[in-house]
Order: C-alpha cells, then structure tokens, then sequence
C-alpha cells in the first residue's frame, strides 16, 4: 500500500539527473479544458492506451472515456498503436503538461523504469491498468488495477479439460497456442497459466505442438493460423490468448475445410460480442472472460490517489468462464 503523500516523499530523493524529457508526441483526444493542475481544479488524468488491436481494447477505451467524463476529469489519450516507443512519448507528454495523474496500460513489461522515474520526479503518481511491467523499485507506481492473467491462463485449461470431455475427444491433444504480443503481460502469463495445469495433470495427453504470437490482431490470428495448418495439420485444439485471434483462425481454419469448434477445438480469452457470436454459432467451445470494463474503478482510483489517500497496491477484476450451453442466452446482455 503507498499513499501519494509516501509516494510523493520519496519522489523527492530522487535525483532529476535526465530532467523532463521533450514532448514526443501530441495527445490525441484529449477532451475537458486545460485546466492542468490540482487543488479545487478539475482532476486532469493523462492516459496512455496500448493501441485499437482488438475489440477488448475498443471496449476498455470506451470505458475509460466515458468513465472520465462521467466524473469531470479532463483526460488526455493517446493511442500509441501497440508501440512502447510511443507509449513513452506519450507519458513524458503527460508530465511536461504537468498532468495530476498519469495512467498506462503497459504494451510490454519491461523497460518502463526510465519514464516511471521521471513520473516520480515530477510528483506525478502513476497507476497500471491492465497490465502490470516488471520492476526492481516498486515505488514506481502506486498502484495496478486489472485481471490475474495467469489465472485466466489456468482457467483455459480448465476449461479446455471440460471441452475434450463434452466433445468426447479421445487420444492425444495437439493444441496450437496463439499468443498476444509478445513481451506483454497477457502474453507472458495466459501462456504460464496453461502450461501449469497443463504440466501438472496433463503431461501424457496434451501438448502445445505449435505456438506463434498472432499480435492479439484478428489479421495475425488469421495468417499464422494459416501457417499452423500447413506446418501441422494435426492440431485438434487451438488456444487463442484472445478472441480477435481466434476469430481470424476461424477463417483459416474454414478456408482449409475443417469445422471450426469440431475439428478444431477452441478456447480463448476475453468475452467479446463477437467471441460470443461465434461461440452460439459452434464455432468457439469455450471463453475465458477479462473485463475491459475498467473505466468507472480507474475514476474512483485516480480520486482518492490526487487526494492523497492510501489506495489497494493491486485491485483484481472479477470474471467469468463460458461454455457454448451458456453463449446464447448471455449474448443479449454482454456489455461489450
Ligand atoms: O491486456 C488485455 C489484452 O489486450 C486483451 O485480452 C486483448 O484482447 C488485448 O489486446
């Protein structure tokens, strides 16, 4: 737990050896005035978006946008399309702007110390959504809000175990792993959580044959699926690290003439509409959820950091799991 008091004490030790960087890249989409500073001020929160890859990112950016407006914030976005490079650009932006609070959804999980330590420099306290990024000092942020991706990593498996069963699969399991992108915390950590159970209770019958990050991208999915068929035409399970991936595999997986969530079992992450269209079609057997719907608990955060309250080190979100039995009556009401 750091307080942004604590937070902005220690701040002061640090030596400001690189000063602030230059501005790198303009904000796009900022919205509200320009009010830039606390103190009976709007709250202005500079928000540093992984990209537009898939329909999860689409909904959590909604959410987040809506969510400031919502509480009067004046939000500064960017998208920094799936570029760390940009992302940095865009957090050095925020704190030349001198911005209250800074937020980011990490694109990868190293090399962020750098910024972070400008950040602190600065007295700008930055929350993680999303995903986390590996550090040696820990006072680098005050706090991370998002899902446990390694336990939706072992809750496929578990769910993976379930389809086998109810399709009555018998013999070996070749799966093909489309991974997100690599170096990313969802990347790094689905494919952790899988391979555990998978180690631990299935290490006679399953077996990743091929794996290949597809970019968390529908296009991705879709060519290096197409490349798994040729290499392995095998495979009889597929596990996406997400559904856009999944959704593109489902292409190739048809233009090669086999039955999607017959010939080829499916389980992926996230919950997306599409993701559940797909599975009340039978073409996905199963869905891990991760709640993009991070907006409104983000808000509450920022608040009580710029207040400087103690906030929670790590909020997890909760999800669900989805079978094809459950697909069709839980469509209507999916949110995203
Ligand atoms: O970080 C969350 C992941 O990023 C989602 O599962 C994926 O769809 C997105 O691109």
């Amino acid at each position: 737990m750091l307080s942004r008091r604590n937070f902005l004490t220690a701040a002061v030790g640090v030596a400001a050896a690189g000063g602030l960087a230059a501005c790198a890249k303009e904000d796009e989409g900022s919205s509200g005035s320009d009010s830039s500073s606390g103190g009976g001020k709007k709250i202005t929160l500079g928000f540093a978006q992984v990209g537009s890859e898939s329909g999860w990112r689409t909904a959590n950016t909604k959410s987040v946008k809506e969510a400031a407006k919502e509480a009067g914030y004046n939000l500064k976005f960017s998208d920094a399309q799936q570029k760390q490079e940009n992302q940095i650009s865009a957090i050095r932006s925020y704190i030349a702007q001198k911005v209250n609070v800074i937020a980011f959804s990490p694109v990868v999980v190293t090399g962020w110390d750098a910024v972070l330590k400008e950040a602190k420099t600065a007295k700008i306290p930055v929350i993680l959504t999303d995903r986390s990024i590996e550090t040696s000092d820990d006072s680098l942020y005050v706090s991370f809000i998002g899902s446990d991706f390694i336990d939706e990593g072992r809750r496929a498996a578990k769910m993976l175990e379930k389809v086998l069963e109810k399709a009555g699969h018998k013999g070996a399991v070749k799966i093909a792993q489309l991974e997100g992108t690599t170096g990313a915390a969802p990347a790094i950590e689905r494919a952790k959580g899988f391979k555990e159970i998978m180690d631990a209770e299935h290490k006679d019958d399953w077996k990743v044959v091929v794996s290949q990050t597809g970019d968390f991208t529908r296009a991705g999915g879709k060519q290096v699926m197409a490349a798994f068929l040729q290499s392995n035409p095998d495979i009889n399970v597929l596990y996406a690290h997400n559904d856009d991936m999944a959704l593109g595999a489902i292409q190739s997986i048809e233009a090669a003439g086999k039955k999607p969530g017959k010939d080829i079992l499916i389980v992926s992450v996230d919950g997306v509409k599409d993701g559940f269209v797909a599975m009340s079609e039978g073409k996905i057997n199963g869905i891990v959820e991760c709640n993009p719907l991070l907006g409104p608990q983000l808000m509450d955060l920022v608040k009580k950091v710029n207040d400087g309250e103690t906030v929670e080190r790590r909020i997890k979100t909760k999800e669900g799991d989805f079978l094809q039995e459950q697909a069709k009556e839980a469509l209507p009401t999916r949110k995203y």
